[in-house]
């Protein structure tokens, strides 16, 4: 793929017919965010999110084709192959971008599928274009989709996709994976459409969650909802697995939690490169004691509000030197048109300018805030330079900056502070677990992992990186496709 922010001209790559994809992934973006300059060229940068992150490296290395959103309103329509990957656009218009992606999918499932963190909208007109947008994706994908082809479905934007794509191509095995949480069932219950999301979902042959919590849930819905009978529990090569007994056929759920491509990342962070740029990041930063780091989308769901009122108050109680030890908080501008974000932005640089007011000194500032992207090997110096890392979301799926830390993390240094409200919680015991609600856990947690002393943060980085290292992205991407092939045979 083009770097991020780079140009570069799409080439055809080989004799590939339009409808040959035997593997194809459809998600609510494109791995690449493509737009038409006004010269006629065009511009490719990489898209934001944890999803692409996990799911890129993977396709490439399948030749598979993905089906989504070129992530502009003037993207281009037709099919077009980057390196190893044929990228299938679906046009979004200004107000399909408003009413399914701005309305439907980040202001009502995704509050609704995180804690209603922030209340969920419901509006009827947002519902009609996801249902609408949906249909399109699905035909757009029974076109890419060669005969027999595998499926792969992703995330909350996509989920009435299984049960269209089903109706339109019988003969595909279509797989479903949800990256973010799925909701309790009481809140889940408040969807006017929950009916249809179940119905939707359970299109597919194999619905994967993160957590076994998620899969429960939905097992408990699908039967409440549908009337049809389920099962906890049948066990397949692979595990344990649920099951929803449909008139003419059966759906399988579980729990696959998602991961990175950990050795990748390992090995790119041990390059001379990205460990020199780690000790200019030091240097620049004016040779703090300890650097902290928090890295995200700028995302309510994140707790970067938690991390900075905790900083603030050790600060304030001596318990952080202002001298010696500094902040970096890198956020990637994510959903600006969403009030919730724009609220929450506000209120982010509101502390960033009160924390450095009160404790910075002329060239000196003590939380250094930069709101955009920062490109991949920069980021894994700054993994490599800090000194604690800081995950402290109210809720998230999984949280894959916490394991690219750990994965940029050979020499044993650093700290992982991470909130037990991520799905990474679950596999990364060894971190400093923070309740996100208790500020108090929280500052107590940081003043810790700043104070470890090596011994004690070698232990923990060990056993962190031995579960990191071990289940990677391609071992979950196995685990989940091969649970789905079991179901076509
Ligand atoms: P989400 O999918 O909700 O955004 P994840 O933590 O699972 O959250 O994934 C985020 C991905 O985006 C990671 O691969 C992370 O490295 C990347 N990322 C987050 N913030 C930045 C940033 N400021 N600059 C560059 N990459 C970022
Ligand atoms: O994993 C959650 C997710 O919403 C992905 O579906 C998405 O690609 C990523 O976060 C970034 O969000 P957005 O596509 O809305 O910028």
């Amino acid at each position: 793929m083009p770097g991020s922010g780079g140009r570069a001209t799409a080439g055809p790559q080989g004799p590939r017919e339009l409808h040959d994809s035997d593997f194809v992934v459809v998600a609510n973006r494109l791995p690449t965010d493509i737009e038409v300059l006004p010269d006629g060229t065009t511009a490719y940068k990489r898209s934001p999110g944890g999803l692409v992150t996990a799911l890129e490296p993977l396709l490439r290395k399948r030749r598979g084709a993905w089906v989504g959103w070129p992530g502009s309103p003037d993207g281009p329509a037709e099919p077009i192959d980057i390196e190893d990957l044929r990228l299938h656009p679906v046009a979004l218009s200004a107000t399909d971008i408003a009413d399914y992606y701005e309305g439907f999918s980040n202001a009502t499932l995704w509050p609704l599928y995180h804690d209603v963190i922030v209340k969920p909208i419901y509006h009827r007109q947002w519902w009609e274009r996801y249902v609408d947008v949906n249909r399109r994706f699905a035909e757009a994908t029974s076109e890419a989709a060669g005969p027999g082809a595998t499926v792969w479905v992703q995330d909350y934007q996509l989920q009435l996709v299984p049960k269209m794509l089903r109706s339109l191509r019988p003969d595909l095995t279509i797989g479903f994976f949800l990256h973010i949480p799925f909701p309790p069932v009481e809140l889940f219950m408040q969807l006017p459409w929950r009916r249809e999301i179940v119905d939707g979902l359970l299109g597919a042959d194999l619905v994967g969650f993160h957590l076994p919590g998620g899969a429960q849930n939905f097992l408990f819905l699908s039967r409440n909802l549908t009337g049809a009978a389920t099962s906890r529990g049948a066990v397949g090569v692979r595990g344990r697995f649920g099951e929803v007994s449909l008139a003419d056929r059966t759906v399988r759920v579980g729990a696959f939690p998602i991961s990175i491509d950990s050795g990748d990342l390992d090995h790119k962070a041990r390059e001379r490169g990205i460990r020199r740029r780690a000790k200019e990041i030091r240097a620049e930063l004016g040779h703090p004691r300890k650097i902290l780091l928090g890295v995200d989308r700028l995302d309510y769901t994140k707790g970067i509000d938690v991390r900075l009122k905790a900083f603030n108050e050790l600060l304030a109680e001596g318990r952080a030197k202002r001298d010696d030890t500094v902040l970096v908080q890198l956020a990637t501008p994510s959903r600006e048109r969403v009030e919730s974000y724009q609220i929450l932005r506000e209120d982010i640089e509101r502390q960033v300018g009160h924390i450095n007011g009160e404790y910075s000194e002329v060239g000196h500032p003590v939380v250094h805030y930069l709101h955009r992207p920062v490109p991949r090997d920069e980021l894994i110096a700054f993994f490599a330079a800090s000194d604690v890392m800081l995950v402290t979301p109210l809720r998230d799926g999984m949280n894959l900056v916490a394991k690219e830390y750990v994965a940029c993390r050979s020499d044993l240094g650093g700290a992982l502070v991470l909130s037990e409200f991520t799905g990474a919680a679950a596999e990364l015991k060894q971190a400093y677990l923070v309740n996100p609600h208790d500020l108090e856990g929280v500052k107590d947690a940081i003043e810790a992992a700043i104070n470890q002393t090596s011994e004690e943060g070698r232990r923990r980085m060990r056993a962190l990186r031995r579960q990191v290292l071990t289940h990677d992205v391609d071992r979950w991407a196995r685990s989940f496709l091969d649970s789905l092939a079991e179901t076509a045979e």
